[in-house]
């Protein structure tokens, strides 16, 4: 709170906010931070469970949505037997002012079937979302779609809540351009700097604990070899 006035202007924030949800002494919400981001930017993806949404909906009130992705995980989360084991979390992505003007890079994985896998009339009652339609061939480009699935960080993780690079990733890859900046206002253990850097993006990242600092230094510190 006392540092986001101080920063300027970013691409997009990327960021995974405590959701209130477990014991951990850290896990509290703090109150007005996406009213905040919203003087930095204009693009915001935010991790988060529906639950946490649900009930912070009033504090998004400054943005307006524009997608959701669902990170699917290979362990669940929870160990309650009268709901369904939940093994997935979202992202939602917000924007402020004119859809036209935000950055986004068309997300695509190099999978495509066939020639004609993009090429299908739209049917009539899908309302008027853009034109993101293009032609692909076989092991060309497609569209991504919006499970994304990565394994989570367990074995490895310095955060109780780390995310995985390989959801963070598309995410900044389409919310960012090459040599933009990006802010993680809630960094943990950096996994968003992380990315960013070796997406040859510029990044910030704000943490509150003294411990997930050092491991962001650490982390920053191992450098890929140039092969
Ligand atoms: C869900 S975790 C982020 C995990 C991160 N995405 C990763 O992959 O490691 C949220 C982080 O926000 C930090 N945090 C909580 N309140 C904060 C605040 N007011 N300002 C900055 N960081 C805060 C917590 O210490 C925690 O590490």
């Amino acid at each position: 709170m006392e540092i986001l006035p101080l920063l300027g202007s970013f691409d997009a924030v990327v960021t995974d906010p405590p959701y209130n949800e477990t014991s951990c002494e850290w896990d509290v919400w703090p109150v007005g931070w996406p009213a905040m981001v919203a003087r930095l930017t204009d693009s915001l993806w935010c991790f988060g469970s529906f639950r946490m949404f649900w009930e912070r909906r009033d504090e998004f009130a400054d943005w307006k949505l524009a997608q959701d992705v669902v990170w699917e995980k290979h362990n669940g989360s929870g160990a309650r037997t009268d709901r369904f084991r939940r093994i997935h979390e979202l992202a939602i992505h917000l924007y402020r002012g004119q859809w036209e003007e935000i950055h986004k890079a068309t997300p695509v994985t190099m999978d495509a079937r066939k020639i004609t896998a993009n090429r299908r009339q739209k049917p009539g009652h899908w309302s008027d979302i853009g034109n993101s339609s293009f032609a692909s061939e076989e092991g060309g480009p497609r569209l991504m779609q919006s499970i994304i699935y990565s394994r989570s960080c367990h074995g490895y993780a310095v955060n109780e809540t780390q995310k995985p690079e390989g959801i963070v990733a598309p995410l900044l890859e389409y919310a960012v351009p090459p040599g933009g900046a990006v802010l993680d206002c809630f960094a943990g253990s950096g996994t968003v700097l992380a990315v960013a850097r070796s997406q040859g993006k510029r990044a910030v990242g704000i943490e509150s604990r003294e411990s997930q600092c050092d491991e962001i230094v650490r982390r920053l510190a191992q450098r890929e070899l140039g092969f």
